[in-house]
């Protein structure tokens, strides 16, 4: 084999968490993906303008078999460093909601810095370039790759893994890390869609409130966010219904507070004083999009005015609204999911340097680590201080 061909580190996936650790890994690095381009959902991400980390990156906002693995790296790689780079690199930001920082240019500026930091390093990057097969041996680790037609074999002393989860297959997401990892003795767990829009049947009657935003809370698995939630003509999606779906479970159901903060039994009551000739369905709609209270007047039969509903009526009818309980059918699955719940268990890999424990050289970033964030920045936070933790070690 050529001399070309021998290399330091192989990463396996130009994406967020593998371009960073090739910015962080010494020696002679080489990064390889299918792709045409690197860092494709960063481009896509947060609308086109990327939330490329979240002021409150802690780690209870990242779901885990394990919670506390991911504090190690997290800690030493934190969102304030990241922040640090986007300014060395003078990327213009901005924080939106609830700590989410995005660009104000777009996306390909957070590839762009990566890049040159990648570049800077010394680290190769080759695009189309497909993954065959993986093997290990005395010298190290042994890649076929298959580079626009042309058979090559690498041989690296470390194998990172870093080509994601499944969410998106349309995208280029293969879930080749787990496959990887299996082969290499570590365990995966089982891998779900999340952070996805969930399904419900006909019966929902969601169909005609498609398009309906409303702030709310929503809860599933004792976990719940106070967001806004958008109805589909397929279920319910936005942002708090992203969130709870990564607690959620088939067969489960989810709740819905259409009056997050607790009041609107009071705020009913007092407005049966001043307006008891409004019809309920109005009065609804001064507190919800009109469309929306024109639908649960329907359902919950109010063709009353307000003075007519006693206090147990308007009690029942705020309990209703701020507890609704429904069964989603399903989700959208991984044609629309942001990110992949559960993969590589990180009890066979060591929290500070991503490495395997039971395999010296081996190394797992990113996504297809079974640590998945909320929605918000949260999970290219991930990458970049899992990225970091590996590069760093390497
Ligand atoms: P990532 O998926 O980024 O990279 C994996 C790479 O491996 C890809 O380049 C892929 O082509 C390559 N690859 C896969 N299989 C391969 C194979 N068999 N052979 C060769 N190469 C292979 N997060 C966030 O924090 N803020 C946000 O705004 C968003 N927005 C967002 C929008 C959308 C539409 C999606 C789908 C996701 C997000 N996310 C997000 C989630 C975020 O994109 C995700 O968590 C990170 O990209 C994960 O980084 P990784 O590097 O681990 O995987």
């Amino acid at each position: 084999m050529s001399d070309g061909l021998t290399y330091d580190t192989l990463i396996l996936g130009a994406g967020a968490a593998g371009l960073m650790c090739a910015a962080h890994a010494g020696g002679r690095v080489l990064v390889v993906d299918h792709a045409k381009a690197p860092g494709e959902k960063i481009r896509i991400s947060g609308g086109g303008r990327c939330n490329f980390t979240n002021m409150y990156a802690d780690p209870e906002a990242f779901l885990s078999g394990n919670p506390h693995f991911c504090k190690s790296a997290l800690k030493r790689y934190t969102q304030w460093d990241f922040i640090d780079l986007v300014q060395r690199h003078g990327i213009p930001w901005h924080e939106k909601t609830l700590g989410q920082l995005f660009c104000d240019r777009s996306a390909k500026d957070i590839i762009r810095m990566l890049l040159d930091e990648m570049e800077a390093a010394g680290a190769e990057l080759w695009l189309r370039t497909e993954i065959g097969e993986v093997s290990h041996g005395p010298d190290g680790f042994r890649v076929t790759l298959d580079r626009e037609g042309r058979r090559l074999e690498v041989t690296a002393r470390t194998l990172v893994l870093a080509t994601g989860g499944k969410s998106i297959p349309k995208m280029g997401a293969t879930g080749l890390a787990y496959r990887l990892a299996e082969q290499f003795g570590l365990k995966v767990t089982e891998t779900r869609p999340a952070l996805v829009p969930l399904t419900f049947g006909e019966e929902a009657g969601f169909k005609p409130l498609a398009g309906v935003a409303t702030p709310a809370r929503v809860s599933a698995g004792g976990a719940g966010f106070e967001e806004a939630l958008l109805f589909t003509h397929r279920g319910l999606s936005g942002p708090a219904v992203l969130q709870a779906s990564s607690y959620w479970r088939e067969g489960q159901p989810i709740t819905v507070d259409l009056a997050p903060g607790g009041a609107l039994f009071d705020t009913l009551k007092a407005r049966r004083a001043t307006d008891g000739r409004k019809a309920m369905a109005t009065v609804l709609a001064d507190l919800l999009p009109a469309r929306l209270a024109a639908d649960l007047a329907k359902r919950h039969g109010l063709t009353c005015n307000l003075a007519d509903m006693s206090d147990a009526a308007l009690r029942d009818l705020a309990g209703a609204l701020t507890a609704w309980e429904l069964k989603p059918a399903g989700s959208e699955g991984y044609r629309t999911a942001e990110v992949t719940l559960g993969g590589i268990d990180t009890a066979g890999l060591d929290s500070r340097t991503m490495e395997a424990k039971a395999v010296p050289g081996l190394h797992a970033i990113g996504e297809a680590l079974d640590v998945t964030g909320w929605l918000g920045g949260y999970n290219f936070q991930w990458a970049w201080s899992s990225g970091w933790a590996a590069g760093t070690a390497i």
